[in-house]
């Protein structure tokens, strides 16, 4: 029996007892049959409040235990994930200054250094590795771009469970040495991402295999809201606008299920404006989103939405061609007062280059795209006076090697000691910068 945590169907209402019924009725509700579940803890919410101290000191996610679906202590699979540092970056808000004579907090929340596999789908690799633990589960199927992918197929190892990874062909191939490595089996599946998650389905079908259940999986949101509780531990209040790349929407929704499970304690305040960026050779959602703001939100505006098949872009990573969360993400982002919007790829390279030289830290493509949103806000103006602003950057350029090779750009080749010349690294600067002051 399970005293801890219960789930309620979204669409009937029926409850749900645990992860066992959940699991036994193919991760859908028995009732009505759909798949959309709200997380409930009976823990006292005020319990939170100490949590969220400042003196406080977590090790990881697990700080956050008596707000996660996980019954036993005992179960935990954890590398210290889920308290990635959250920073201020001076030269973000010099810049908002400079150009926009905006005086803006800028707080970046890192994700790079998160112990696994250096992104922030560590947070829900280790939960859905922990549950597989608590119910013996030992097989597994995930289907992601990339960044999940390597994550959960981390932690399921570490669980003793078997997972088998299915990626879309364009899937970047670092990725592949985090899976293969571990044993889990990898397999690229000739087609988009749409098709990949088709083909997995599938796989997990035919053989009886519990499958990740997408954006909405509650072992993703419930691992993911734990970042509102950081933010409050280190930053001491929510931010007025979320910035981050957008795929399927985990993040976002699950900054919304925390604002949610709380908000009789008002502790959080008002909802950030979220401000998503897509990678625009791949921009589904952004497209819907301005076709639908530009005709006033018409009758069914949040079911309206273009498909791309087989989309080439330059951050895999993040492309969805097939934006079926939209209707859900379109009135979230709606409710929140935020936009979506997409950002010109091309310029991931260029601030891989700057975040490199101010920060000495190596980001990733797709924290790139979410990133660059921050650029592309301020320019389209929705950004105002006096706001704290948080970034949600959520990897490192641990499994996007090639993309670091691109970002590099110092390298001569030589053959004596004639051919070099002594060098100010400084010399640098006004260059890496010029793309953003011409934004
Ligand atoms: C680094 C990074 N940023 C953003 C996203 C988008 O995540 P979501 O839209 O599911 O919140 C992903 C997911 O693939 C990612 O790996
Ligand atoms: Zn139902």
């Amino acid at each position: 029996m399970n005293n801890k945590f219960y789930f309620k169907c979204k669409t009937c209402g029926f409850e749900i007892e645990g992860f066992k019924e959940w699991f036994s009725n193919n991760q859908k509700c028995p009732e009505c049959g759909d798949n959309k579940i709200n997380t409930i803890y009976h823990t006292d919410k005020n319990k939170l409040i100490e949590l969220i101290q400042a003196n406080q000191k977590p090790e990881s996610l697990w700080h956050y235990f008596d707000f996660l679906p996980l019954e036993h202590k005992e179960n935990i699979v954890t590398e210290g994930e889920g308290v990635a540092p959250i920073e201020r970056w001076q030269f973000f808000e010099d810049y908002a200054k400079r150009k926009y004579n905006l005086n803006l907090e800028v707080f970046i929340n890192r994700n790079d250094k998160s112990f696994a596999t250096g992104t922030f789908k560590d947070k829900g690799g280790a939960l859905a590795a922990s549950v597989m633990k608590e119910h013996g589960i030992k097989e597994y199927v995930v289907v992601s771009t990339g960044n999940t992918a390597s994550a959960f197929a981390h932690y399921m190892a570490r669980a003793g469970v078997s997972c088998a990874v299915f990626v879309p062909e364009d899937s970047l191939p670092d990725s592949e040495a985090h899976i293969g490595t571990y044993g889990q089996k990898l397999f690229r599946v000739k087609g988009d991402y749409a098709y990949a998650k088709k083909v997995a389905a599938d796989y997990a079908k035919e053989h009886g295999i519990l499958i990740t259940g997408g954006n909405l999986d509650p072992l993703r949101l419930e691992a993911k809201k734990t970042q509102v509780f950081e933010m409050m531990r280190v930053m001491g209040k929510t931010p007025d606008v979320y910035i981050q790349a957008l795929s399927g929407g985990t993040g976002p929704f699950a900054v919304d299920k925390a604002f949610d499970d709380f908000k009789e304690l008002n502790l959080f305040g008002k909802l950030p404006r979220f401000l998503l960026s897509q990678g625009d050779r791949c921009a589904p959602m952004a497209h819907a989103w301005e076709n639908a703001k530009n005709n006033n939100y018409p009758n069914g505006w949040e079911k309206d939405y273009p498909i791309y098949e087989n989309p080439v872009t330059l951050i895999p990573t993040i492309a969805t061609g097939n934006p079926g969360m939209y209707p859900f993400m379109g009135p979230l982002v709606r409710k929140s007062g935020g936009e979506i919007f997409s950002v010109n790829e091309e310029m991931a390279v260029p601030l891989a280059r700057l975040v490199g030289f101010e920060r000495v830290i190596k980001i990733g493509p797709a924290s790139a795209a979410g990133v660059l949103g921050f650029f592309e806000a301020l320019k389209r103006g929705l950004i105002h006076n006096g706001e704290s602003v948080f970034i949600n950057m959520g990897e490192s350029a641990n499994r996007a090697l090639g993309f670091l090779q691109e970002v590099a750009y110092t390298t001569e080749h030589i053959r004596t000691v004639a051919d070099t010349k002594r060098f100010n690294r400084e010399d640098y600067r006004d260059k890496l910068w010029l793309p953003f002051e011409n934004y």
